[in-house]
């Protein structure tokens, strides 16, 4: 059997669970709770310190997923659950419904998503620590659609909060669902071509240019708080400063779309994808090899707010 490691104590009292519990004791796993046993005030699990990893079997995975998206908001508002343990569950929560969205191509979806991104943007705009926790999180050992919409949803939200701090919750919101969605417009074009490992044909590549024109047209009439910033961010984020880039060779670039450019092009080159032969770079790697590139496309200024974004904060 498989396991894979959580966060044990994001697990509440006397809630219904349908995985169990193992610890590890030197490799071998150890039933702690089994899926059919409540954990009440008495269990032994209570007693473990609050970074304690425990296991569950692999293919119970989802409904442990299911379990914290559900869970969600009992445990951002849990006041003995450590800032941690509730970004971990947030972590958990945004890349669930991000994945379900993304393999059910089902567009309602979105509305789970943009819930997730107003916790995300509540419990992060004023606590940097809590910002760099969820930074730790970020996987870059594998790549699929929704791991990406989430890295450069974090990355471009971070940024526009260093880079425009006098901006209100509300605007971050909206402008972080623009982030967290920005390739929504790659769920219309074909799965064959999107998980295409090696190049594109030109026809393909003509394909995929429509993903921004695409994202505008499948939100327009799905989310009601579909807005003005949120279709600058899709429409424009592969758009290139010097008018090389899609789909409009525009040279005059709205700011936000400008971010999510950043951050996307941030993610590729730090995230493992398989049919890339060269190894992906370092957090470090990318903002020092890269640097000249970045302040030419970008300007001095973004580049090093975005540096900042990866300082550990000292409180
Ligand atoms: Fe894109
Ligand atoms: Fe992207």
């Amino acid at each position: 059997m498989k396991f894979v490691p959580i966060r044990l104590k994001i697990i509440r009292p006397s809630e219904k669970r349908r995985f169990d519990i193992y610890i590890m004791e030197k490799t071998k796993p150890i039933l702690l709770l089994d899926k059919d046993l409540p954990l009440n005030e008495n269990s032994p699990i209570l007693e473990y310190n609050s970074n304690f990893i425990a296991f569950i079997p692999e293919k119970q995975l989802k409904e442990f997923k299911n379990f914290v998206s559900e869970n969600l908001d009992d445990i951002l508002n849990d006041s003995n659950i450590s800032k941690r343990n509730k970004m971990y569950a947030m972590y958990v929560s945004m890349i669930d419904n991000m994945e379900e969205l993304v393999n059910t191509r089902n567009i309602n979806l979105c509305s789970k998503v943009t819930k997730d991104v107003s916790k995300f943007i509540a419990q992060t705009i004023n606590d940097s620590m809590a910002i760099s926790i969820m930074l730790s999180f970020i996987r870059n050992d594998s790549y699929n659609l929704a791991l990406h919409m989430f890295n450069v949803g974090v990355y471009a939200s971070m940024l526009t909060k260093r880079l425009h701090p006098e901006l209100s919750t509300k605007k971050m919101e909206e402008i972080s669902k623009g982030y967290f969605l920005h390739d929504i417009g790659m769920l219309k074009i074909d799965k064959k071509i999107i998980t295409k490992r090696g190049k594109y044909t030109e026809e393909e590549y003509k394909e995929i240019k429509k993903h921004p024109e695409y994202g505008v047209e499948m939100l327009k009439n799905e989310l009601k708080i579909f807005s003005p910033i949120m279709e600058k961010i899709i429409l424009e984020h592969h758009e290139r400063k010097d008018g090389s880039g899609y789909p409009y060779r525009k040279t005059e670039i709205n700011e936000f779309a400008r971010i999510c450019s950043m951050a996307d092009i941030f993610d590729a080159i730090t995230s493992q994808r398989e049919y890339k032969e060269n190894v992906p770079k370092t957090t470090f790697e990318a903002l020092r090899e890269e640097k000249d590139f970045f302040i030419r496309e970008f300007g001095k200024n973004k580049y090093e707010a975005f540096i900042k974004c990866f300082y550990i904060p000292t409180k």
